[in-house]
């Protein structure tokens, strides 16, 4: 008959003092196994938590001789008696003022020594980790963070139902969503030689939902970009996709504004002021030197060109004169600052693309500043100017870009998240989340000599700016919003276009031919012509909020099944070679360098 483990009484982080003289049902996974003498512990597991069993074969001889078998991640089930533990409480247990008597014990499965401890999977590689998620997924910080994952979806759902959204499915066989990355294609077997896209964002689509009269659309919907991985980037995730008609900007963000309230309430228990803070665009890059300021702590940007333009420094000098600026950032109290720590980071600027950090620290008094090191001597004459400038101080060290204005943003964002790092600046437990508003519709493209959308084309241009499309485009603001989170882009929207002509418009400022609008964007242009409302929207990272609320380092940690940095799955092998007839039904056949390369890694 062996022990009911379809009736079990408990799960394994329930039983408390008030549960000792009941007899229970438990099953789960041997979490640890210790013999003291004839007495066998064993920590029993499931998603809950940790009992302990503890089986005497004096008086339940038979269940002993069971326990006496297990090893780690068998799989038991038990009946027994629960006691206390007298002297024995462990307090870090939430059992742990208990434990079972077993008296009847039956092992259900027994595994295989396991390739890493699942108690200490941390510490494994993750490649083995994720070649063995099923494991690594036992561990109870993932079982807490996929609850976490699946109580933030439940959370959005609840929230958009009751402010009358409808969630629709979009295909994932379509054409092209572009959204700036790469298209992961699907060959058809039925049109050989045309190829479906996954898509990178329902964007269109959900735009469609608008112009059909849906009004208020919300979607938690799987995206796929095949862009350069990073620790925040995937190549499928998911999003919150929502749109609403009849709409300007700020309904949109009022509405979010309640909605990221309630997933912080309703998740984390932690109470977020609304409205949340707005900030230009043009200030952030100003003031932060990236479009998703970190505002948890200062270290903020300082402009010093005009305080350093009579120096003879060269490197300022030069940038200077051919209309670039100098910016610094104040490090107070910087002064401690080692010449490794500060050397390495000008090694780290000129790895991204730099020529340099100079710095300098300031001694003597607030009347008589002092630089020394670095650039000092260079510097030294507009001291006065230089402290007033970047609000510095005795004791403070300074760290300078001089470069474009763009790049010298790029370099001074790294060094300034690298000294926050460094001098432990960021607070902890912190929640800061602000919107960024009024983004440039296009940024100039160099390498390629045109413009690109900032977000994407179907942005709409700000009203009072749209007489600037001809004449002076990179002055154009969008009418584009995003959302961050602790110095990370959670979301991203616009209101969009719902006039043809500005469509095309647009179109052809971002260099689109009309050819090729009509071929890639025909059903949207279509769509414009019927009675389109206006509409907007914004999608938010759904991955990146969990990992965020979750306090997890990488997106990998918050998604069951994730792809390495080369987007290989190590649990599946995904992807993999596939059969030569498959390929012939598709009408593929692989150019030869490609298939020469499978054969000598065959081989
Ligand atoms: P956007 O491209 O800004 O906007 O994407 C919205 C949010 O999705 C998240 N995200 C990602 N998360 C994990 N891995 C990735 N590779 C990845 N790429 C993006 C980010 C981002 O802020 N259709 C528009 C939204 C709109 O305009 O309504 C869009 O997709 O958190
Ligand atoms: P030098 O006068 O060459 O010794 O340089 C003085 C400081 O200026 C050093 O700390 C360099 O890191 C920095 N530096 C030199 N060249 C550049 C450059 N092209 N751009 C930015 N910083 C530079």
């Amino acid at each position: 008959m062996g022990v009911p483990y379809n009736r079990r009484t408990h799960r394994c982080g329930s039983l408390r003092k008030f549960h000792v003289g009941q007899e229970v049902v438990l099953a789960g996974w041997v979490n640890s196994y210790r013999d003291h003498g004839g007495m066998v512990f064993i920590d029993l597991r499931d998603h809950e938590g940790l009992t302990q069993l503890k089986c005497n074969p004096e008086t339940d001889p038979k269940a002993h001789s069971v326990a006496r078998t297990l090893r780690t991640e068998d799989v038991v089930a038990i009946r027994g008696k629960v006691v206390p533990r007298g002297a024995n409480i462990n307090p870090k247990l939430a059992t742990g003022e208990i434990e079972v008597e077993v008296c009847e014990a039956e092992l259900l499965n027994k595994s295989e020594p396991t390739p890493f401890t699942v108690d200490g999977a941390g510490e494994a590689n993750e490649e083995l980790r994720l070649r063995y998620r099923f494991l690594d997924l036992r561990r109870a910080a993932a079982q807490k963070t996929f609850r976490l994952r699946h109580l933030l979806g439940k959370t959005i759902r609840d929230f958009f139902h009751d402010e009358g959204f409808v969630e629709i499915e979009t295909p994932f066989l379509t054409k092209s969503t572009p959204e700036g990355a790469r298209d992961y294609l699907v060959p058809s077997r039925v049109q050989q030689g045309s190829f479906y896209a996954l898509p990178q964002s329902p964007q269109i689509f959900k735009q469609l939902f608008m112009v059909a009269g849906f009004d208020r659309y919300a979607q938690i919907v799987r995206c796929f970009r095949d862009e350069d991985l990073r620790g925040n980037r995937q190549p499928e995730f998911t999003q919150l996709d929502m749109e609403m008609a009849f709409v300007k900007r700020d309904d949109v963000m009022e509405i979010m504004d309640r909605c990221i309230q309630r997933i912080f309430r309703d998740t984390i228990g932690v109470e977020i002021p609304l409205p949340l803070p707005r900030m230009s665009y043009q200030e952030a890059m100003d003031r932060f030197g990236a479009d998703s300021p970190d505002t948890r702590f200062g270290l903020e940007l300082k402009n010093v060109t005009d305080a350093v333009r009579s120096t003879e420094f060269g490197v300022f000098r030069s940038v200077i004169d051919a209309g670039g600026v100098v910016k610094c950032i104040v490090v107070p109290g910087g002064s401690t600052l080692t010449r490794k720590e500060m050397d390495g980071l000008g090694e780290e600027v000129k790895g991204i693309g730099g020529g340099g950090l100079p710095y300098a620290k300031i001694q003597g008094t607030a009347d008589a500043p002092e630089f020394a090191t670095g650039v000092a001597k260079f510097i030294q004459p507009v001291a006065q100017a230089l402290c007033a400038a970047a609000g510095a101080k005795p004791g403070d060290a300074l760290f300078f870009a001089a470069d474009t204005y763009s790049n010298v943003c790029k370099y001074l964002h790294h060094v300034r998240m690298r000294l926050a790092a460094m001098t432990k600046a960021i607070p902890p437990n912190k929640w800061n989340l602000l919107w960024v508003v009024d983004f440039p519709l296009v940024l100039w493209n160099d390498e390629e000599k045109r413009w690109d959308s900032t977000h994407h084309p179907f942005t709409s241009p700000l009203d009072e700016d749209v007489h600037l499309l001809d004449s002076d485009p990179g002055k154009v603001r969008a009418q584009a919003y995003d959302v961050v989170l602790n110095g990370q882009e959670l979301g991203g929207g616009s209101i969009r276009i719902h006039r043809r002509d500005i469509q095309q418009k647009v179109f052809s400022l971002l260099n689109i031919s009309e050819e090729d609008a009509r071929l890639k964007f025909e059903h949207l242009l279509d769509a414009l012509s019927y009675g389109a409302p206006p509409h907007g929207g914004i999608a938010l990272g759904f991955d990146r909020c969990v990992m965020l609320l979750a306090n997890q380092p990488s997106l990998r940690d918050v998604i069951a099944f994730p792809k390495t940095q080369r987007a290989v799955c190590p649990l599946t092998d995904a992807p993999g070679p596939v059969a030569e007839a498959q390929l012939k039904e598709l009408g593929i056949d692989l150019r030869p360098e490609v298939k020469a390369r499978l054969a000598e890694s065959k081989s």
